[in-house]
């Protein structure tokens, strides 16, 4: 298996590795979606910083390999997980992302990972007690111009469903819209805000704004759009707040 990227050798630890000290300062955060591309840059993001990273996977070589790098993850898959068992995995889990999706895959795919999963997910963050809940989703408007087939239709129409479910939970919410995410490096530079225009990211810069945004408490119950742009990441991300 290719190595997951965004996790060179990482100054993190795992939550089993924290001592009592490192429990009073650093932000324990679970990802869903941590072994895909936007889920392992974040999880390098953050563990860099120091934070404590865990999440789902749902294979045991990605578990492995994880591990190797200090981040200890539990395997499930969200489409046939009840709530209690993902909350059975987020004692003391501070910040909940859900970067999870089937990127306009089939129907019954994009309903189990996109929609039911995120319900799911919020559910199981409630009943945890996870205060903060992350989701990673995408412009709604994204391609209108375009000739979308059914599936990337439904997608779409999930997506903004799913968006409608979180933006409706009392958790201390964010939904951060994304344009084409690109897997060219990251120039460190955003744009970010209530409506963007929709062209193209870095995964790279989609992962920095989203560790900055969780860095971030005075953004909450927000719906964030992201696109490349002149402003430098933390200052996009400071501007938001209100
Ligand atoms: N593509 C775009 O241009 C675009 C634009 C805006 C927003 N987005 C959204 O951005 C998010 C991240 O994108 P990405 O490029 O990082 O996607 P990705 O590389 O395809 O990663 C998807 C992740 O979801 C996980 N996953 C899928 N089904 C699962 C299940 N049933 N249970 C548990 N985990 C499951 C995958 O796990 P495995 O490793 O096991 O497959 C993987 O970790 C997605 O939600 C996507 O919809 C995409």
């Amino acid at each position: 298996m290719p190595g997951l990227p965004g996790l060179p050798g990482l100054p993190g630890r795992g939550l089993s590795e924290l001592t009592s000290e490192d429990e009073e300062r650093v932000m324990k955060v679970f990802v869903i979606g941590i072994s895909g591309s936007v889920g392992s840059l974040l999880a390098g993001e953050l563990t860099a910083r120091g934070d404590a990273v865990t999440g789902l996977v749902r294979r045991e070589d990605q578990r492995a390999e994880l591990a190797s790098r200090h981040v200890d993850v539990r395997i499930g898959d969200i489409g046939g997980m009840t709530a209690d068992s993902l909350a059975s995995l987020l004692e003391g889990i501070e910040a909940l992302v859900y970067t999870a999706g089937s990127n306009g895959g089939r129907r019954e795919v994009t309903d189990a990972v996109d929609g039911e999963g995120v319900r799911t997910a919020l559910d199981a963050a409630r009943l945890a007690g996870v205060p903060r809940f992350a989701l990673v989703s995408v412009l709604p408007e994204a391609w209108r111009e375009r000739a979308l087939d059914d599936h990337e239709e439904h997608y779409f129409a999930v997506k903004k469903l799913t968006e409608v479910a979180v933006s409706e939970s009392a958790l201390d919410w964010l939904i951060l819209r994304p344009s084409l995410l690109v897997d060219r490096p990251g120039s460190g530079r955003v744009a970010l805000g209530p409506a963007q225009l929709h062209g193209e990211i870095p995964r790279e810069d989609v992962a920095a704004t989203l560790a900055e945004l969780l860095h971030e408490p005075r953004i909450g119950r927000q719906i964030l759009e992201l696109n490349e742009g002149e402003t430098p990441i933390v200052s996009a991300v400071r501007a938001q707040v209100r």
